[in-house]
């Protein structure tokens, strides 16, 4: 049996989405920047899907900049709020996505911003009281806290984030990839700067995301040489990936209510059954439903003999998941989200996250394989 458990690293692309695209690709090959009939129809295609996004998620087009990954989004955040709006101070967490973390601890290695970390609890939440009193001392700083952590699930609370950045003067974005497409996000009453999205994690294609930037920010492009998005992101733009985007986005957004109702059941069947099977086994992150994101569930593990090579136990009987994010899940327990909410280190843990195409029967198979690889001999 083929099992896939790792939709927080990408999911399967929707039926509808790869119609979409097939269509763009035979009908609209033009570059979007030229002024031909071709060029237009390219344009019309961009300028539509940018219409679209922006109507779901309640924002202005114009906010909308279309990148090649939510990693080029998140930079994009960080790197414009440092070079265009006067930000020397950043706040954000230990446990943020690497494409956070990574470009962070690069400015501040430049000189061009200190970094504060927040206090997170058990549960990998941001203590927003913590967060109060940094943003007291450090007013016009970035705090950059994700909505969703994307190897535990634990949802931060945006809206007392976004309250406490405004009443300290400071910028707010907030890393929405493991959100955009799995909630309803509405940028009239959450008072962002910027979101990132990347539409691979909600059955759209790999490499094309946006930056929401708010209206009233001027920045300048990180790429430079041409002026496509408004003249804030140069470079040939990927039409039949945007198409996609706006499709995913349009598919994932329709009876929302009902996908979150059944992957979130499909999350406590598998969370009931490891309970019922495997002694020991407990959960990281926040797993309730108001507070932990309904796709993903990290599992932890007592010490057993398969620690080691579990996830390559699981995927050479087929199964795939994760350790911790894609690009850590070849070494379980190697993760900077686990270390950071004090996982023990004898434990070992697994992501196993969900889609509207999980199944029942996936999930027995996949219980039933963990019981045999966690037994003691
Ligand atoms: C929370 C979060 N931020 C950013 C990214 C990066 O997105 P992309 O894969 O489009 O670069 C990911 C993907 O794993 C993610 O989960």
């Amino acid at each position: 049996m083929q099992v896939y458990l790792d939709n927080a690293a990408t999911t399967p692309m929707d039926v509808h989405v790869i119609e979409k695209m097939t269509e763009v690709m035979h009908d609209c090959y033009g570059n979007a920047s030229a002024i031909h009939g071709q060029g237009r129809k390219a344009k019309a295609v961009v300028e539509m899907a940018r219409k679209q996004i922006a109507k779901t998620l309640n924002c202005v087009g114009s906010e909308i900049i279309f990148t090649g990954s939510g990693t080029e989004a998140d930079n994009m955040a960080l790197r414009c709020a440092v070079n265009d709006l006067g930000v020397n101070h950043i706040i954000t967490s230990n446990i943020e996505h690497k494409a956070v973390l990574d470009t962070a601890k690069e400015l501040e290695a430049k000189g061009l911003a200190q970094v504060s970390y927040v206090k997170i609890d058990e549960y990998g939440r941001a203590d927003v009281k913590d967060l109060e009193r940094l943003a007291e001392e450090n007013p016009k700083s970035l705090i950059s806290l994700m909505h969703a952590n994307n190897e535990i699930g634990t949802l931060n609370d945006v809206a007392a984030i976004s309250k406490i950045a405004r009443a300290h003067d400071c910028y707010f974005h907030t890393d929405t990839v493991q959100t955009i497409g799995h909630y309803p996000i509405d940028l009239k009453t959450l008072d962002v700067d910027f979101i990132a999205c990347s539409a691979h994690k909600f059955h759209g294609p790999k490499g094309v995301g946006f930056l929401y930037k708010n209206k009233s920010l001027r920045i300048r492009p990180l790429m430079t040489g041409g002026s496509q998005e408004g003249s804030l992101r140069a470079g040939t733009e990927n039409v039949t990936g945007i198409a996609g985007l706006a499709k995913a986005l349009e598919v994932a957004s329709r009876n929302i209510e009902v996908k979150i109702d059944t992957v979130q059941r499909t999350k406590a069947y598998l969370k009931e059954q490891l309970e019922k099977n495997i002694a020991g086994v407990s959960f990281n992150g926040d797993i309730s439903n108001e507070g932990g994101l309904y796709t993903v569930l990290n599992v932890s593990l007592p010490p057993h003999d398969n620690a080691s090579t579990l996830l390559f136990q699981l995927d050479m009987n087929g199964i795939c998941a994760s350790g911790g994010s894609a690009c850590n899940s070849g070494a379980v327990g190697s993760s900077h989200v686990l270390e950071g909410i004090g996982h023990p280190i004898d434990r070992s843990a697994v992501r196993f996250s969900f889609s509207k195409y999980t199944k029942r029967e996936e999930l027995d198979y996949t219980v039933a394989t963990l019981k045999e690889l966690c037994k003691n001999p």
